[in-house]
């Protein structure tokens, strides 16, 4: 048996069940994939585990079922939906790109992967799998679970991203071209479920045989890059709480980190550039209380924000008064920030 047809076997009997996809038995017998649906999946699953993206899409096909429905909601409720899931230009995008579909393609993606290039926010990646799973083209789609699995096949001893050349050359003969979509998302199921990262279950791989890193330690690959230390960054955020338990939130500007997204005022922290951390650096004097501090772990830095805690009525800049944060487009930053200023405990120690 080849590589690609003890894959495949296995696939026809473990695919997982995901909201998105159909399954392989319905896809063999012609039915097949919603290209919004595949589109959305996608978007959600760059740089996101399936686990953490499956309520998220349920939700966004709840809320807009088609296309067309997406292009006409308010941005910001597409934020506020997207909050949490995080690298929130993907939802930006996402509704620019919906836009497009609705108004230049009459609401119906383009068919092929170069057309589908042309879509904000869709990269290679992206054009690549809606292209094989929702049309059954036939190429190449590489995602981390897809590197990873052929890095241990193959035994490469070049780390990532310089080893995605040898990948491709791999797998481009070797794709089915009858299934070239089943093909791509079972070397992800396989990644996702048994050529994990840490503790590959090798005894039960279905393509072992083929594997030239088989008995010999595969979690090496792929090997990894001399790693350069993240940076770390701080900065300080002031949460103001009125007497009727309202937050005030400001929506961030519409460039930078967290582009466009609600939040309570900070310093100016970036990826390069430490912000104040203290409260003199508060946008008004006032009784403000240092709640401790949060950490958050961006791609590019690591981030310690002071939590500051004033209990006023006074606003400042634009602005609103918050009293549901379920409805706000409030990244995950903000929430730990908000969460720390009202909790209970005083962790004031100035
Ligand atoms: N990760 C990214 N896209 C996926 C898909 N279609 N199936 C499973 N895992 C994925």
């Amino acid at each position: 048996m080849t590589f690609s047809d003890d894959l495949l076997n296995w696939y026809d009997k473990n695919a997982r069940v995901l909201p998105w996809r159909v399954p392989p038995a319905a896809r063999l017998s012609g039915s097949t994939p919603n290209p919004y649906r595949i589109w959305l999946s996608e978007v959600m699953l760059q740089q996101t585990v399936v686990k953490a993206v499956v309520p998220y899409f349920s939700k966004f096909l709840t809320l807009w079922p088609s296309v067309d429905l997406l292009a006409k909601a308010e941005s910001n409720d597409v934020m506020a939906a997207w909050a949490g899931l995080g690298y929130y230009s993907r939802a930006r995008n996402l509704k620019r790109c919906a836009e497009i579909v609705y108004r230049d393609f009459n609401g119906q993606f383009p068919l092929n992967r170069a057309g589908l290039l042309n879509l904000p926010g869709v990269g290679d990646y992206t054009a690549s799998a809606i292209a094989a799973i929702a049309y059954n083209e036939n190429v190449v789609v590489m995602d981390g679970n897809v590197e990873r699995v052929s890095a241990r096949l193959l035994a490469l001893n070049v780390p990532l991203p310089a080893a995605k050349i040898e990948i491709r050359q791999f797998l481009e003969p070797i794709v089915p071209s009858n299934r070239p979509g089943d093909f791509a998302q079972a070397m992800m199921d396989l990644g996702a479920t048994i050529c994990t990262p840490r503790s590959p279950l090798c005894v039960i791989c279905p393509i072992a045989a083929h594997c030239k890193s088989f008995g010999n330690d595969p979690a090496r690959f792929p090997v990894k890059p001399a790693k350069k230390a993240k940076p770390s960054r701080k900065g300080a955020a002031f949460v103001v709480l009125n007497e009727f338990g309202e937050i005030w939130l400001q929506r961030r500007a519409e460039r930078g980190l967290l582009a466009g997204m609600a939040g309570v005022p900070t310093t100016d922290w970036s990826v390069k550039h430490d912000g104040e951390t203290g409260a003199n650096a508060a946008p008004f004097a006032g009784n403000w209380v240092h709640k401790g501090s949060i950490t958050h772990v961006f791609t590019h830095f690591n981030l310690e924000l002071h939590v500051y805690l004033s209990r006023n009525s006074k606003t400042f800049g634009h602005g609103w008064w918050a009293n549901d944060l379920a409805k706000e487009a409030l990244p995950t930053v903000m929430n730990k920030v908000i969460q720390r200023a009202i909790s209970n405990e005083d962790q004031s120690n100035d």
